[in-house]
Protein backbone atom coordinates (compact mmCIF):
# COMPACT_ATOMS: atom_id res chain seq x y z
CA UNK A 1 0.00 0.00 0.00
CA UNK A 2 2.71 2.18 0.93
CA UNK A 3 4.55 1.38 -2.31
CA UNK A 4 1.80 2.07 -4.15
CA UNK A 5 0.97 5.81 -2.24
CA UNK A 6 5.11 6.47 -3.11
CA UNK A 7 4.65 5.62 -6.92
CA UNK A 8 1.56 8.02 -7.05
CA UNK A 9 3.03 10.63 -5.22
CA UNK A 10 5.93 10.28 -7.81
CA UNK A 11 4.25 10.54 -10.70
CA UNK A 12 1.67 13.35 -9.75
CA UNK A 13 5.29 15.33 -9.07
CA UNK A 14 6.87 14.39 -12.58
CA UNK A 15 3.29 15.01 -14.29
CA UNK A 16 3.61 18.46 -12.44
CA UNK A 17 6.88 19.00 -13.41
CA UNK A 18 6.57 18.15 -17.24
CA UNK A 19 3.49 20.34 -17.70
CA UNK A 20 4.91 23.32 -15.80
CA UNK A 21 7.71 23.02 -18.21
CA UNK A 22 5.28 22.48 -21.01
CA UNK A 23 3.07 25.62 -20.21
CA UNK A 24 5.36 27.98 -19.54
CA UNK A 25 7.75 26.99 -22.42
CA UNK A 26 10.62 26.26 -20.01
CA UNK A 27 13.64 24.57 -21.25
CA UNK A 28 13.20 21.22 -18.97
CA UNK A 29 16.88 21.40 -18.67
CA UNK A 30 17.79 24.82 -17.87
CA UNK A 31 18.97 24.84 -14.14
CA UNK A 32 19.56 28.34 -11.89
CA UNK A 33 22.54 30.74 -13.78
CA UNK A 34 24.40 29.65 -10.20
CA UNK A 35 27.84 28.77 -12.08
CA UNK A 36 29.96 31.50 -11.55
CA UNK A 37 31.52 30.96 -15.18
CA UNK A 38 29.51 30.13 -17.84
CA UNK A 39 31.82 29.04 -20.72
CA UNK A 40 34.98 28.08 -18.47
CA UNK A 41 35.70 24.77 -16.49
CA UNK A 42 34.46 25.31 -13.13
CA UNK A 43 36.71 26.97 -10.66
CA UNK A 44 35.16 26.47 -7.14
CA UNK A 45 36.74 27.91 -4.11
CA UNK A 46 35.79 25.22 -1.54
CA UNK A 47 36.53 27.25 1.95
CA UNK A 48 34.41 30.00 2.65
CA UNK A 49 34.78 33.58 2.67
CA UNK A 50 34.68 35.60 5.99
CA UNK A 51 31.77 37.30 4.78
CA UNK A 52 29.98 34.52 3.71
CA UNK A 53 26.61 35.26 6.10
CA UNK A 54 26.01 37.86 4.36
CA UNK A 55 25.56 36.48 1.18
CA UNK A 56 22.29 34.70 -0.13
CA UNK A 57 23.77 33.23 -3.30
CA UNK A 58 27.24 31.94 -2.81
CA UNK A 59 27.33 31.54 -6.33
CA UNK A 60 26.25 34.46 -8.13
CA UNK A 61 27.04 35.34 -12.01
CA UNK A 62 27.15 39.21 -11.58
CA UNK A 63 26.53 40.32 -15.15
CA UNK A 64 23.81 39.51 -17.01
CA UNK A 65 23.55 37.86 -20.17
CA UNK A 66 21.95 38.13 -23.38
CA UNK A 67 20.95 34.72 -23.61
CA UNK A 68 18.87 33.89 -20.28
CA UNK A 69 18.42 37.44 -19.45
CA UNK A 70 14.87 37.40 -19.13
CA UNK A 71 14.66 33.44 -17.24
CA UNK A 72 17.62 35.14 -14.46
CA UNK A 73 15.40 38.33 -13.97
CA UNK A 74 12.54 36.07 -13.17
CA UNK A 75 14.60 33.88 -10.79
CA UNK A 76 16.37 36.43 -9.05
CA UNK A 77 13.16 38.69 -8.95
CA UNK A 78 14.27 41.59 -10.67
CA UNK A 79 11.44 41.49 -12.85
CA UNK A 80 9.59 42.55 -9.47
CA UNK A 81 11.52 45.95 -9.05
CA UNK A 82 12.46 48.85 -11.15
CA UNK A 83 15.64 50.39 -11.97
CA UNK A 84 17.72 51.00 -10.33
CA UNK A 85 17.34 47.82 -8.55
CA UNK A 86 15.29 45.61 -10.96
CA UNK A 87 14.55 45.17 -14.45
CA UNK A 88 11.13 46.08 -14.47
CA UNK A 89 9.65 48.31 -16.88
CA UNK A 90 12.91 48.55 -18.24
CA UNK A 91 13.23 44.97 -19.80
CA UNK A 92 13.18 46.53 -23.02
CA UNK A 93 16.57 48.70 -22.83
CA UNK A 94 18.25 45.97 -20.88
CA UNK A 95 17.71 43.76 -23.74
CA UNK A 96 19.06 46.77 -26.36
CA UNK A 97 22.01 46.95 -24.50
CA UNK A 98 23.02 43.31 -23.93
CA UNK A 99 22.13 42.51 -27.69
CA UNK A 100 25.44 44.59 -28.69
CA UNK A 101 27.94 43.37 -25.81
CA UNK A 102 29.91 40.26 -26.87
CA UNK A 103 30.37 38.54 -23.62
CA UNK A 104 29.29 38.38 -19.82
CA UNK A 105 32.09 36.16 -19.05
CA UNK A 106 33.56 37.28 -15.56
CA UNK A 107 36.95 35.85 -15.56
CA UNK A 108 38.72 35.48 -18.69
CA UNK A 109 39.70 31.50 -19.79
CA UNK A 110 42.66 31.15 -18.95
CA UNK A 111 42.14 32.18 -15.26
CA UNK A 112 42.88 29.71 -13.17
CA UNK A 113 43.15 31.00 -9.55
CA UNK A 114 40.02 29.04 -7.81
CA UNK A 115 39.57 31.53 -4.57
CA UNK A 116 40.61 35.42 -5.24
CA UNK A 117 41.92 37.65 -3.26
CA UNK A 118 40.55 40.75 -4.10
CA UNK A 119 40.94 44.75 -3.80
CA UNK A 120 38.36 47.76 -3.59
CA UNK A 121 39.87 50.97 -4.42
CA UNK A 122 37.45 53.97 -3.11
CA UNK A 123 38.68 57.33 -4.79
CA UNK A 124 38.84 58.85 -1.09
CA UNK A 125 41.06 61.77 -0.79
CA UNK A 126 42.79 59.30 2.42
CA UNK A 127 44.77 57.83 -0.47
CA UNK A 128 46.73 60.88 -1.39
CA UNK A 129 50.78 60.83 -0.30
CA UNK A 130 50.32 57.12 0.45
CA UNK A 131 52.22 55.09 -1.54
CA UNK A 132 49.68 52.08 -2.03
CA UNK A 133 50.35 51.30 -5.38
CA UNK A 134 52.66 48.22 -5.32
CA UNK A 135 50.47 46.80 -2.24
CA UNK A 136 46.94 47.17 -4.59
CA UNK A 137 48.81 45.76 -7.53
CA UNK A 138 49.94 42.61 -6.17
CA UNK A 139 46.09 41.49 -5.39
CA UNK A 140 44.17 38.90 -8.05
CA UNK A 141 41.24 41.23 -8.56
CA UNK A 142 41.27 45.01 -8.37
CA UNK A 143 38.38 46.50 -8.76
CA UNK A 144 37.95 50.29 -9.37
CA UNK A 145 35.24 52.61 -9.72
CA UNK A 146 34.00 55.81 -11.33
CA UNK A 147 36.48 57.89 -13.05
CA UNK A 148 39.05 57.39 -10.36
CA UNK A 149 42.35 57.49 -12.30
CA UNK A 150 45.48 55.38 -12.61
CA UNK A 151 47.80 57.55 -14.79
CA UNK A 152 49.52 59.93 -12.65
CA UNK A 153 48.58 58.11 -9.84
CA UNK A 154 50.72 54.97 -9.82
CA UNK A 155 52.39 55.27 -6.34
CA UNK A 156 49.36 55.90 -4.50
CA UNK A 157 46.88 53.58 -6.13
CA UNK A 158 48.51 51.14 -8.74
CA UNK A 159 48.54 50.77 -11.95
CA UNK A 160 46.59 47.21 -12.78
CA UNK A 161 42.38 47.41 -12.54
CA UNK A 162 40.50 44.25 -13.10
CA UNK A 163 36.98 45.82 -12.78
CA UNK A 164 36.11 48.96 -13.54
CA UNK A 165 32.25 50.12 -11.89
CA UNK A 166 30.72 52.97 -14.39
CA UNK A 167 27.83 54.90 -15.22
CA UNK A 168 27.41 57.47 -17.76
CA UNK A 169 28.24 60.71 -15.63
CA UNK A 170 31.02 59.28 -14.24
CA UNK A 171 32.86 57.27 -17.41
CA UNK A 172 36.37 58.01 -18.68
CA UNK A 173 36.07 59.36 -21.80
CA UNK A 174 39.78 60.18 -22.93
CA UNK A 175 41.55 57.80 -24.41
CA UNK A 176 44.72 57.97 -22.45
CA UNK A 177 43.00 56.25 -19.38
CA UNK A 178 42.14 52.69 -21.60
CA UNK A 179 43.22 49.59 -20.81
CA UNK A 180 42.62 46.71 -22.76
CA UNK A 181 42.52 44.46 -19.75
CA UNK A 182 39.82 45.74 -17.88
CA UNK A 183 36.58 44.96 -17.55
CA UNK A 184 34.18 47.88 -17.29
CA UNK A 185 30.83 47.62 -16.09
CA UNK A 186 27.89 49.77 -15.99
CA UNK A 187 26.15 49.97 -13.32
CA UNK A 188 22.41 50.76 -14.36
CA UNK A 189 20.57 53.54 -12.16
CA UNK A 190 18.23 54.72 -15.14
CA UNK A 191 16.73 53.56 -18.39
CA UNK A 192 18.48 56.13 -19.89
CA UNK A 193 21.76 54.32 -19.43
CA UNK A 194 21.01 51.42 -20.92
CA UNK A 195 19.82 53.89 -23.90
CA UNK A 196 23.16 55.68 -24.11
CA UNK A 197 25.10 52.26 -24.04
CA UNK A 198 23.12 51.23 -26.63
CA UNK A 199 23.89 54.17 -28.26
CA UNK A 200 27.19 54.72 -28.28
CA UNK A 201 27.45 50.74 -29.26
CA UNK A 202 25.43 51.42 -32.29
CA UNK A 203 26.93 54.30 -33.21
CA UNK A 204 23.87 56.73 -32.93
CA UNK A 205 23.34 59.98 -32.23
CA UNK A 206 23.29 60.27 -28.11
CA UNK A 207 20.22 62.07 -26.17
CA UNK A 208 22.14 64.06 -23.26
CA UNK A 209 18.80 64.92 -21.74
CA UNK A 210 18.06 63.33 -18.49
CA UNK A 211 20.93 63.10 -17.01
CA UNK A 212 21.98 64.69 -14.00
CA UNK A 213 25.71 65.59 -15.49
CA UNK A 214 26.60 65.39 -19.49
CA UNK A 215 27.35 61.92 -20.13
CA UNK A 216 30.61 60.21 -21.69
CA UNK A 217 29.75 60.75 -25.93
CA UNK A 218 32.54 58.54 -26.26
CA UNK A 219 33.74 55.26 -25.06
CA UNK A 220 36.52 54.19 -24.67
CA UNK A 221 36.23 50.44 -23.85
CA UNK A 222 35.54 48.08 -26.64
CA UNK A 223 32.21 46.11 -26.33
CA UNK A 224 34.36 42.83 -25.62
CA UNK A 225 35.13 44.95 -22.09
CA UNK A 226 31.71 45.60 -21.30
CA UNK A 227 29.72 44.14 -18.97
CA UNK A 228 26.28 44.94 -17.49
CA UNK A 229 26.13 44.79 -13.63
CA UNK A 230 23.02 42.49 -12.23
CA UNK A 231 20.80 44.50 -10.10
CA UNK A 232 20.51 42.24 -7.59
CA UNK A 233 23.86 43.32 -6.75
CA UNK A 234 22.55 46.83 -5.80
CA UNK A 235 19.14 45.63 -5.20
CA UNK A 236 21.44 43.45 -2.50
CA UNK A 237 23.64 46.57 -1.26
CA UNK A 238 20.42 48.60 -0.41
CA UNK A 239 17.86 46.28 1.20
CA UNK A 240 20.24 43.74 2.80
CA UNK A 241 23.56 45.79 3.67
CA UNK A 242 22.23 49.42 4.32
CA UNK A 243 19.02 48.28 5.49
CA UNK A 244 17.70 51.35 3.17
CA UNK A 245 13.56 51.07 3.38
CA UNK A 246 11.70 49.75 0.83
CA UNK A 247 9.80 52.95 0.07
CA UNK A 248 11.00 56.43 0.96
CA UNK A 249 9.25 59.33 2.43
CA UNK A 250 7.55 61.84 -0.47
CA UNK A 251 9.69 64.56 1.36
CA UNK A 252 13.01 62.56 0.45
CA UNK A 253 14.58 61.82 -2.43
CA UNK A 254 15.49 58.43 -2.89
CA UNK A 255 18.90 56.88 -2.24
CA UNK A 256 21.18 54.86 -3.93
CA UNK A 257 24.41 53.01 -2.64
CA UNK A 258 27.57 55.02 -4.00
CA UNK A 259 29.64 53.17 -6.36
CA UNK A 260 31.69 52.06 -3.50
CA UNK A 261 29.72 50.26 -1.31
CA UNK A 262 28.26 48.46 -5.18
CA UNK A 263 31.76 47.37 -5.80
CA UNK A 264 31.60 45.97 -2.28
CA UNK A 265 29.02 43.98 -2.86
CA UNK A 266 29.95 42.84 -6.01
CA UNK A 267 33.32 41.75 -4.78
CA UNK A 268 31.71 39.59 -1.62
CA UNK A 269 29.83 37.69 -5.09
CA UNK A 270 33.58 37.19 -6.96
CA UNK A 271 35.80 36.77 -3.94
CA UNK A 272 37.00 34.56 -1.13
CA UNK A 273 38.76 37.56 0.45
CA UNK A 274 37.95 41.33 0.21
CA UNK A 275 40.47 44.38 1.26
CA UNK A 276 39.66 48.00 0.79
CA UNK A 277 42.05 51.06 0.27
CA UNK A 278 40.25 54.78 0.03
CA UNK A 279 37.44 54.30 1.87
CA UNK A 280 36.74 57.53 4.44
CA UNK A 281 35.17 60.62 4.56
CA UNK A 282 36.31 63.27 7.09
CA UNK A 283 33.46 65.13 7.78
CA UNK A 284 35.30 67.51 10.34
CA UNK A 285 36.92 68.74 7.81
CA UNK A 286 35.04 69.93 4.65
CA UNK A 287 37.58 71.57 3.14
CA UNK A 288 40.04 68.32 3.23
CA UNK A 289 39.80 66.26 -0.64
CA UNK A 290 37.51 64.05 -1.38
CA UNK A 291 39.38 62.22 -4.05
CA UNK A 292 43.07 61.15 -4.45
CA UNK A 293 42.46 62.78 -7.28
CA UNK A 294 41.10 66.74 -8.90
CA UNK A 295 40.39 69.31 -6.53
CA UNK A 296 36.87 68.23 -5.17
CA UNK A 297 36.60 68.92 -1.58
CA UNK A 298 34.46 67.03 1.27
CA UNK A 299 32.09 69.64 1.05
CA UNK A 300 30.45 68.28 -2.33
CA UNK A 301 29.86 64.48 -1.07
CA UNK A 302 28.34 66.26 2.38
CA UNK A 303 25.44 68.11 0.03
CA UNK A 304 24.29 65.05 -1.73
CA UNK A 305 20.89 64.29 -1.14
CA UNK A 306 21.00 61.23 -3.07
CA UNK A 307 23.15 58.95 -0.91
CA UNK A 308 22.62 57.90 2.87
CA UNK A 309 26.22 58.50 4.20
CA UNK A 310 25.48 57.71 8.13
CA UNK A 311 23.84 54.42 6.86
CA UNK A 312 27.19 53.42 4.13
CA UNK A 313 29.56 54.42 7.38
CA UNK A 314 27.74 51.99 9.72
CA UNK A 315 27.91 49.25 7.06
CA UNK A 316 31.73 49.53 6.48
CA UNK A 317 32.72 49.94 10.43
CA UNK A 318 30.85 46.77 11.04
CA UNK A 319 32.39 44.86 8.00
CA UNK A 320 35.85 46.23 9.43
CA UNK A 321 35.06 45.16 13.02
CA UNK A 322 33.73 41.71 12.26
CA UNK A 323 37.14 41.23 10.09
CA UNK A 324 34.95 40.61 7.14
CA UNK A 325 37.27 43.17 5.03
CA UNK A 326 40.98 44.52 6.06
CA UNK A 327 40.97 48.38 5.75
CA UNK A 328 44.56 48.23 4.27
CA UNK A 329 44.11 52.91 4.34
CA UNK A 330 44.37 51.59 8.47
CA UNK A 331 47.61 54.14 10.18
C1 LIG B 1 50.48 65.65 0.19
O1 LIG B 1 51.83 66.05 0.08
C2 LIG B 1 51.97 67.37 -0.47
C3 LIG B 1 53.46 67.63 -0.66
O2 LIG B 1 54.23 66.99 0.30
C4 LIG B 1 51.31 68.38 0.49
O3 LIG B 1 51.43 69.67 -0.04
C5 LIG B 1 49.83 68.01 0.63
O4 LIG B 1 49.22 68.87 1.57
C6 LIG B 1 49.66 66.57 1.08
N1 LIG B 1 48.27 66.24 1.02
C7 LIG B 1 47.64 65.57 1.99
C8 LIG B 1 46.19 65.29 1.78
O5 LIG B 1 48.21 65.18 2.99
C1 LIG C 1 47.71 43.82 -19.88
O1 LIG C 1 48.03 42.45 -19.81
C2 LIG C 1 49.18 42.11 -20.55
C3 LIG C 1 49.30 40.60 -20.52
O2 LIG C 1 49.19 40.12 -19.22
C4 LIG C 1 50.37 42.82 -19.94
O3 LIG C 1 51.54 42.51 -20.67
C5 LIG C 1 50.14 44.34 -20.01
O4 LIG C 1 51.17 45.03 -19.35
C6 LIG C 1 48.82 44.68 -19.32
N1 LIG C 1 48.53 46.09 -19.52
C7 LIG C 1 48.12 46.88 -18.52
C8 LIG C 1 47.87 48.31 -18.87
O5 LIG C 1 47.95 46.48 -17.38
C1 LIG D 1 39.59 65.12 9.89
O1 LIG D 1 40.17 66.35 9.54
C2 LIG D 1 40.54 67.14 10.67
C3 LIG D 1 41.01 68.48 10.17
O2 LIG D 1 41.94 68.35 9.13
C4 LIG D 1 41.62 66.40 11.45
O3 LIG D 1 42.02 67.15 12.59
C5 LIG D 1 41.06 65.05 11.91
O4 LIG D 1 42.06 64.30 12.54
C6 LIG D 1 40.52 64.27 10.72
N1 LIG D 1 39.82 63.11 11.21
C7 LIG D 1 40.14 61.88 10.85
C8 LIG D 1 39.30 60.78 11.41
O5 LIG D 1 41.06 61.65 10.06
C1 LIG E 1 43.12 71.92 -9.36
O1 LIG E 1 43.60 73.17 -8.93
C2 LIG E 1 44.86 73.52 -9.48
C3 LIG E 1 45.34 74.80 -8.83
O2 LIG E 1 44.27 75.68 -8.62
C4 LIG E 1 44.72 73.65 -10.99
O3 LIG E 1 45.97 73.97 -11.58
C5 LIG E 1 44.24 72.31 -11.55
O4 LIG E 1 44.01 72.40 -12.94
C6 LIG E 1 42.97 71.86 -10.86
N1 LIG E 1 42.69 70.51 -11.28
C7 LIG E 1 41.50 70.11 -11.70
C8 LIG E 1 41.37 68.69 -12.09
O5 LIG E 1 40.56 70.87 -11.77
C1 LIG F 1 20.39 56.89 6.94
O1 LIG F 1 20.69 55.65 7.56
C2 LIG F 1 20.63 55.69 8.96
C3 LIG F 1 21.16 54.37 9.48
O2 LIG F 1 20.56 53.29 8.85
C4 LIG F 1 19.20 55.97 9.38
O3 LIG F 1 19.11 56.00 10.80
C5 LIG F 1 18.76 57.30 8.79
O4 LIG F 1 17.42 57.54 9.08
C6 LIG F 1 18.98 57.32 7.29
N1 LIG F 1 18.77 58.68 6.82
C7 LIG F 1 18.04 58.96 5.74
C8 LIG F 1 17.93 60.40 5.40
O5 LIG F 1 17.48 58.11 5.08
C1 LIG G 1 40.47 52.83 7.52
O1 LIG G 1 41.49 53.20 8.40
C2 LIG G 1 41.74 54.59 8.44
C3 LIG G 1 42.94 54.85 9.30
O2 LIG G 1 42.78 54.32 10.58
C4 LIG G 1 40.49 55.31 8.98
O3 LIG G 1 40.71 56.70 9.05
C5 LIG G 1 39.35 55.01 8.03
O4 LIG G 1 38.18 55.62 8.52
C6 LIG G 1 39.17 53.52 7.92
N1 LIG G 1 38.17 53.26 6.91
C7 LIG G 1 36.94 52.91 7.22
C8 LIG G 1 36.01 52.67 6.10
O5 LIG G 1 36.58 52.74 8.38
Amino acid sequence: MRGYLVAIFLSAVFLYYVLHCILWGANVYWVPPVEMKRRNKIQTCLSKPAFASLLRFQQFHPFLCAADFKKVASFYDNDKFDLPYGTRTSAEYFRLALSKLQSCDLFDEFDNVPCKKCVVVGNGGVLKNKTLGETIDSYDVIIRMNNGPVLGHEEEVGRRTTFRLFYPESVFSDPKHSDPNTTAILTAFKPHDLKWLWELLTGGKINTNGFWKKPGLNLIYKPYQIRILDPYIIRMAAYELLNFPKVFPKSQKPKHPTTGIIAITLAFHICHEVHLAGFKYNFSDLKSPLHYYGNATMSLMSQNAYHNVTAEQLFLKDIIEKNFVINLTQD
